[in-house]
């Protein structure tokens, strides 16, 4: 097994990259220039919320694979491959900005004692895994060598470790065949396929898969606004559109919209490099622009059901981006909140994980102790974030303690047949079906059930 340090070894990539390394058996040393950050790791404090990455660092750290620093001098001693991983945050244009990128390879290049395999993980732009090539030439010792390999990450928050270990492909990009062989040896156990191709093309492999990942979000989205006006229902639209194998149902989830710390940057730089290189990405821009108005949707739906939002008090249940995460970057919540606060209204709000982090960006709202806190007293409740534990809410008790019983379901998490049943004034996201049916969901028959039906219609008098 090889000899592997991580740098931004410290962050979510790296160190999810440098924990899973080193499961697989692994000599790993996460270098991050965060001092805090090292100094917490090595005592065994992870500096995010990730679900097993824990376990599996305490682990690691205690098999001696796995192993934190500041000193590139101590990641590098030996290291045949050198993964960078550190943060691309947007410019102001949605560039992408490569400052960490360039300390990265420069100090690799300053501080390797023996030739290296470079490994790119961080999503940049096209093109940046030659231009890494060329700032390691410019600082590297005479007499060593090294290669540059492109190997973009696709985990998600949330289910990180699995994704790393159970990977729907491995994507290799480089000019160096046999560098790639060697970075591809590291993940010959997981069994998944491995696309090797030149680093470019390996780099839009990235850009491209978040960037339809989000505008089947957006797509959905869109549809979901006519359905609200068509009455049709969204939730069913998508079981019956995801039946086709070419269409799939994995991404179709309408609601408030995507975030995160990938899909927004990536769109955002991906439209960016087209248009400076002279492309119009009109299906980027309204990927985004989608995405902004999902936010706005809900404000203007609280502005039609309560009329003025001003002094009124609205509980605003999920803050995270998504479950299973406290990460805030880009999160709906985050917006959302600020509408309604623009508008005069109060908010009360409960998030399972993420409301530490919240209190750092989003000040002037009331943390409460659970969803039933914030519910108590509010003209209006809006579920932002499909966490697992806002599906099982005792929903009439809600009902009963709120001022007014507004409930926009961002997350289409609930029923609305039922909620109305409830007392509710219900919004979800795309829920246009005609509420005085029965509000079935979409029931999938086989053969075998309809011919049981038609047995039972022949023998009824
Ligand atoms: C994403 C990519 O999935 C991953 O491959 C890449 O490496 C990083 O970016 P992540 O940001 O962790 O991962 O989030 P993901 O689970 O993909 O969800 C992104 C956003 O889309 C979330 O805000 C989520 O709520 C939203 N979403 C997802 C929907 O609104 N509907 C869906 O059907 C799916």
């Amino acid at each position: 097994m090889g000899k592997i340090c991580v740098i931004g070894g410290g962050g979510y990539v790296g160190l999810t990259t440098g924990a899973c390394f080193a499961d697989l058996g692994n000599d790993v040393v996460c270098v991050d220039i965060d001092e805090a950050k090292i100094a917490g790791l090595k005592r065994g404090k992870l500096p995010i919320y990730e679900p097993g990455l824990q376990e599996l660092v305490e682990r690691n750290a205690k098999m001696e694979r796995l192993s934190f620093t500041t000193s590139y001098d101590q990641g590098l001693k030996n290291a045949e491959f050198a993964f960078i991983a550190v943060d691309t945050p947007s410019g102001s244009e949605g560039e992408a900005d490569l400052k960490y990128v360039r300390i990265a390879a420069q100090t690799i290049a300053e501080r390797m004692s023996g030739s290296v395999i470079i490994v790119n993980k961080s999503t940049v732009p096209i093109g940046t895994g030659d231009w890494v090539a060329e700032i390691v030439q410019e600082h590297i010792k005479p007499d060593l060598v090294f290669s540059v390999v492109s190997n973009p990450e696709f985990l998600r928050e949330g289910s990180a470790i699995n994704d790393f270990l159970h990977p729907d492909r491995i994507v290799l990009g480089s000019t160096d065949r046999q560098a790639a062989e060697k970075v591809a040896q590291l993940y010959l156990s997981l069994r998944a396929p491995i696309i090797v191709t030149d680093l470019r093309t390996a780099e839009m492999i990235k850009y491209a898969s978040n960037a339809y990942l989000a505008n089947r979000i957006s797509f959905i989205n869109e549809i979901a606004s006519i359905c609200e006006q068509l009455g049709a229902d969204i939730k069913e639209v998508t079981v019956g559109m995801g039946y086709d194998k070419r269409i799939g149902h994995a991404y179709l989830d309408a609601g408030v919209g995507w975030g995160g710390s990938c899909f927004p940057k990536d769109v955002k730089a991906l439209a960016h490099m087209a248009a400076i290189h002279g492309r119009n990405p009109q299906l980027l821009r309204a990927v985004i622009e989608i995405n902004r108005d999902q936010r706005r949707r809900v404000v203007q739906s609280l502005r039609e059901l309560l009329g003025t939002l001003h002094t009124k008090t609205v509980a605003v249940l999920g803050l995270a981006f998504k479950p299973n995460t406290d990460d805030m970057r880009e999160a709906p919540a985050v917006e959302i909140i600020h509408l309604l606060k623009n508008e005069g209204a109060s908010i009360k709000t409960f998030d399972p994980v993420a409301m530490e982090r919240a209190g750092e960006i989003l000040t002037g709202v009331t943390y409460c102790e659970d969803a039933y806190e914030a519910a108590e007293g509010s003209d209006a409740l809006v579920i932002v974030t499909d966490w697992n534990e806002f599906k099982h809410l005792d929903m009439a008790r809600i009902r009963e303690s709120m001022a007014q019983a507004v409930l926009i379901d961002g997350r289409n998490i609930y029923e609305p047949k039922l909620m109305q049943d409830l007392g509710f004034v219900y919004r979800g996201i795309g829920r246009g079906y005609d509420t005085s049916g029965p509000g079935q969901s979409a029931e999938v028959l086989n053969a075998g059930q309809l011919e049981e039906s038609e047995i039972a219609g022949d023998e009824a008098p």
